[in-house]
């Protein structure tokens, strides 16, 4: 969509049911290298980094259908061209996550650097220092990657710092490797987690699964398979705070709450009232200000950074002061210049940014169709 026009000082209120989880549909494509046969996914969302993946794997030899159903169906298990170009690894860093399982089921793959970022200088080291800890041969040339390996070795990989795509890349490499290959620091995202699952339901051999320690015992191949992905954990809270904003009551469906603690603890602290059942949630602020709340983004189980921009447009009409300290891209403030436009009270001092207008210096305006903001 070129853009969206948002006509404001509406309420938000109503039902809504969350995609599935990109974060789980991209490694898991990915992971439809590893497969003999063709993977059938469900819950997947539409996304436009859903439609770069797909065109990766077709420019590499790959297949699919989009199922009267809704499920996509993919084909990788017979690439023809292992080389992951530039022209499309640029558009999503998350590309990178096609050199683990081509390395493992072709031994050798040609995979473009990502290049620029806009939230920070996000490096591959670490993707890197592990494939060669697991045998591979790895050299950097003219922005290419260039990996080889006739057969992947199982070993002990620490990682230095957790990386939720480091750690998919290396699990996913580890499957097809010869004997036991332990990750110790792993990510343990609920997106991990899903891939593991669903890995496994492939044939592959991972224990630890939602741990910092994950074991991986080496197969000789694996299955093509169905898998519902695990619904957006991201999309779900953006929801929810979209609602808190407007002093709304919405209900979201197709979630799993036990993966979002971290966030409904700060929508309680702000001073909605949420109800969780099975595979919904219910936030009602009752046409109450937010209260702001202090925020530090870390590794889960903590308060996610991708949840940082949605909270930072909240404290910036919630009342009383509060700080947000980003501790996981270094440039991750796009969005403060353009709050600050649109009049917003924020300082960006190091990764900390502060809210510092007093309680009550703005009105919190009821409208004949809600509540508004207004100066
Ligand atoms: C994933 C998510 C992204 C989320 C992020 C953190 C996907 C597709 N994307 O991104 O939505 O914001 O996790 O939860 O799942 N780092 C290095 N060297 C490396 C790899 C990472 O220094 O080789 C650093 C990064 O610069 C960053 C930190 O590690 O500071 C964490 O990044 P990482 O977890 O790798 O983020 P992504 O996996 O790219």
């Amino acid at each position: 969509m070129y853009k969206l026009v948002i006509q404001g000082g509406n309420t938000l209120k109503g039902e809504i049911k969350a995609a599935g989880s990109k974060n789980s549909s991209l490694p898991i494509l990915f992971a439809s290298i590893l497969a003999n046969g063709p993977i059938e996914l469900t819950n997947t969302p539409h996304l436009s980094d859903i439609s770069t993946t797909l065109r990766l794997l077709m420019d590499m030899g790959g297949e699919f259908i989009l199922e009267s159903s809704g499920a996509l169906c993919v084909d990788s298990s017979k690439l023809t061209n292992l080389v992951a170009d530039y022209s499309l690894v640029k558009t999503m860093r998350a590309s990178i996550l096609v050199l683990g399982p081509m390395l493992a089921k072709y031994g050798e793959a040609k995979v473009s650097l990502p290049g620029g970022c806009a939230i920070g200088t996000r490096p591959v080291d670490l993707h890197l220092k592990a494939l060669r800890d697991l045998g591979a041969e790895i050299s950097v040339k003219n922005g290419y990657i260039y990996a080889k390996s006739k057969q992947l070795i199982g070993t002990e990989i620490h990682f230095e710092q957790v990386s939720v795509t480091a750690t998919e890349n290396i699990l996913m490499a580890a499957t097809l490797a010869k004997g036991t290959t332990t990750i110790d620091n792993a990510a343990q995202e609920p997106e991990v987690c899903d891939l593991c699952l669903c890995l496994n339901k492939m044939g592959a051999k991972i224990s630890g699964i939602g741990t910092s320690v994950l074991i991986i015992e080496g197969v000789k191949q694996l299955n093509g398979i169905s898998y519902a992905v695990c619904p957006d954990r991201i999309e779900s809270a953006t929801y929810l705070v979209a609602a808190a904003i407007t002093g709304g009551c919405i209900t979201v469906k197709n979630i799993r709450h036990q993966s979002m603690r971290a966030v409904l603890g700060k929508l309680i602290e702000i001073g909605a009232d949420i109800k969780t059942r099975n595979d919904s949630i219910t936030l009602n602020m009752k046409g109450r200000r937010p209260k702001a709340v202090n925020i530090k983004t870390s590794t889960y189980p903590n308060f996610p950074t991708d949840m940082q921009a949605q909270f930072t447009a909240l404290n910036a009409i919630a009342d009383g002061h509060s700080s947000i300290t980003e501790n996981i891209f270094e440039n991750r403030f796009m969005h403060i210049p353009e709050l600050s436009r649109m009049g917003a009270d924020l300082t960006l001092e190091g990764n900390t940014v502060h809210y510092e207008k007093p309680p009550h210096a703005h009105k919190f305006a009821s409208s004949q169709n809600g509540l508004r903001f207004s100066s």
